[in-house]
Formats: C-alpha cells, structure tokens, sequence
C-alpha cells in the first residue's frame, strides 16, 4: 500500500456534522450517498430503540455491518489488503515501544484480530486477552485465530458490555490497546475505561488509544463517529490520577487518528526523604557507560533492546 499523505489541517477543524460539509461531500462523492443514506435510516430506527444505551446502540451496527463485510466493518473499506496494512502498523508501533513475549496485552475492541492476531504471534501462549462489545465481530476473530493457525497461543476473546473490567485483576496488563474504538464512542463510555484502566495496569504499563481528533466543536455523525479533542481526552485522564502523553511519533504513520498513551502518574516526590550523603567523585559511574553495558535504551517509559 503506498504512502497515505498527512491529515490535511483542515480535516482537524472540519464539522463533519455540519449541513454545509453534508451537502459538500455528497456532491463530491455521489457514490457514496446511498451508503450514507442506509446509515442515516439505520440511526432513525437504533436512536430509539437504544436511547441512553450507546453499547447496545453500536453492538447493532455492528451486527449489521458485519453482516454485509467484516472487514468493512473493523475498518473503513472493505479491502484485505488495508486490513493488513493497519494491523501491521499497530504491531509495528507496539514492536518499535517495547513489546516483548511477556508482556501481558489487554486489546480493547479487538475487532476480528486485525491486529490482535499479530500480538497473539508475538506473545507467549496466554497473555492476549481481546474484548468486544460485538458477538459477530468475535466470531469473525475465532475465524481469524484458525486462519492464522494461533490455536497454540490460547488467546482469551471475551464479550464485554462495560469497560469497568470488573472481571480482570489489578495490575496484570502491562500494554491495553484500544486502536479506532473511541473513535466510535462518546465521552461517556472513554471514561468509565479512564475511571477504571488504572486498576488492572502493571505497574510501568501503558493504555494507548486512538481517536479522532479534532481542534474545533466536538461532534459525532450518526453516533458513529465520534470527534475529540486532545485536552478534553487529557484532562478527564486526569481527573482519575493517571497520566497522559500525546504520542508525536504516531502523527508520524499515516493513519488519520491521533494517539494517547495513559500511564500511572509518577509518584510525587516526598521531600521529606534526607538526601542521600553525595558519592565520593572516584566511585562514580558516567551515566552514558551504564545504558551502553546494559544494552538497553529507554523509550516513552519503557526499557527496550537497542
Ligand atoms: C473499527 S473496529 C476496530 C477493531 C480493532 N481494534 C482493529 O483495529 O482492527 C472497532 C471495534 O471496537 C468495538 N467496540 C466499539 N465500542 C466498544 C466498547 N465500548 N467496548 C469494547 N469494544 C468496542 C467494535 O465492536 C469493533 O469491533
């Protein structure tokens, strides 16, 4: 697949909600239009039946949407070929910060293991656990788990109507994973997952997920879509004592959301601990000799092979 350009600026502040973009993008993608129109009537119908109910709500298109293409489903087309291009660039950028066999991963919104099925690979048998909220798309991912031939690996796929991950144990993930999940949610839902993440992070674990990002009016289309903005995502992580860092090195592939990683906060310093008697200048190591003995360098967090 060839290079995708960088989000164009505008697309940041684009109103995708808006009449005006509406009546733009119709007339410059006329193929389009009775896909859009299928949605909207399909909205009309789910908006009542699931009326506070944003799960069940999007369970149901998914249902549906997968009905007509799984792979059109867990992405925006429904081509093979970007299927495993966009599965790949997850596991790449995971490779690149760190994965190693051992970590245990927690992927929320698995999909049908587009890129599950590259973490399931890479890890020792047991430590991927997927969740869904959608019982099409985890039969299409046991599809997947044969296709691949990964039975050996045991991974856990799990139905989940919540994101309390009450079922889970404290401290046990040290990499969750929610690639183009919160993209599909409301403000709601991405906080009950900040309310609760921090619990069953390892210590030194990581949350990276994706969204899409806006600067100007957060909006969604069709309650499909959903659009955010980096602060707003900051400051409610925040509000639950974890720590947010906006992943420059993601804007850099050419995918069209933007990435967050959450961490436990640092703990904060105590300065009623004495200061240690300084270490006479002889028995001093250079910092630098230290990581080059180690073979090991240190990136986002995270100790990793050079
Ligand atoms: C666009 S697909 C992406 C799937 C996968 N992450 C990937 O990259 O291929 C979004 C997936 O998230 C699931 N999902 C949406 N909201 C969810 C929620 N609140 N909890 C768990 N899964 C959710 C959907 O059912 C769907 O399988």
């Amino acid at each position: 697949m060839g290079a995708v350009p960088p989000t164009p600026a505008d697309a940041l502040t684009r109103n995708r909600k808006s009449l005006l973009h509406k009546v733009r993008y119709a007339l410059r993608h006329p193929a389009r239009v009775p896909a859009y129109v299928r949605r909207f009537a399909r909205d009309a119908v789910l908006r009542v039946k699931f009326r506070r109910d944003h799960v069940g709500y999007y369970r149901a298109v998914m249902a549906s949407d997968a009905a007509r293409s799984v792979e059109a489903a867990v992405g925006d087309g429904p081509s093979v070929k970007r299927w495993n291009w966009i599965g790949q660039m997850q596991f790449d950028y995971l490779k690149e910060h760190g994965l190693v066999p051992e970590d245990r991963i927690l992927e929320i919104g698995c999909g049908n293991l587009r890129a599950g099925r590259h973490f399931i690979a890479c890890l020792d048998p047991g430590n991927y656990y997927g969740i869904d909220i959608s019982p099409d798309i985890l039969i299409a991912a046991k599809h997947t788990v044969v296709r691949y031939e990964l039975q050996e690996k045991l991974p856990y796929l799990t139905v989940a109507d919540s994101l309390t991950f009450d079922f889970l144990p404290d401290g046990h993930f040290d990499v969750v994973h929610a690639h183009s999940v919160f993209s599909h949610s409301p403000l709601h839902v991405i906080e009950e997952c900040f309310a609760h993440v921090g619990r069953i992070l390892a210590p030194g674990g990581f949350f990276d997920f994706t969204f899409d990002r806006t600067l100007g009016r957060e909006h969604h289309v069709l309650r499909e879509d959903f659009y955010h903005r980096t602060d707003t995502l900051v400051h409610l992580v925040a509000k639950y004592g974890l720590d947010a860092e906006f992943m420059e090195d993601w804007e850099e592939r050419p995918h069209g959301q933007s990435k967050i990683r959450i961490m436990h906060a640092e703990p904060a310093r105590d300065h009623t601990v004495p200061v240690p008697a300084p270490v006479p200048a002889q028995d001093k190591v250079p910092h630098a000799r230290v990581a080059q003995d180690a073979d090991v360098v240190s990136v986002a967090g995270r100790t990793v092979a050079p």
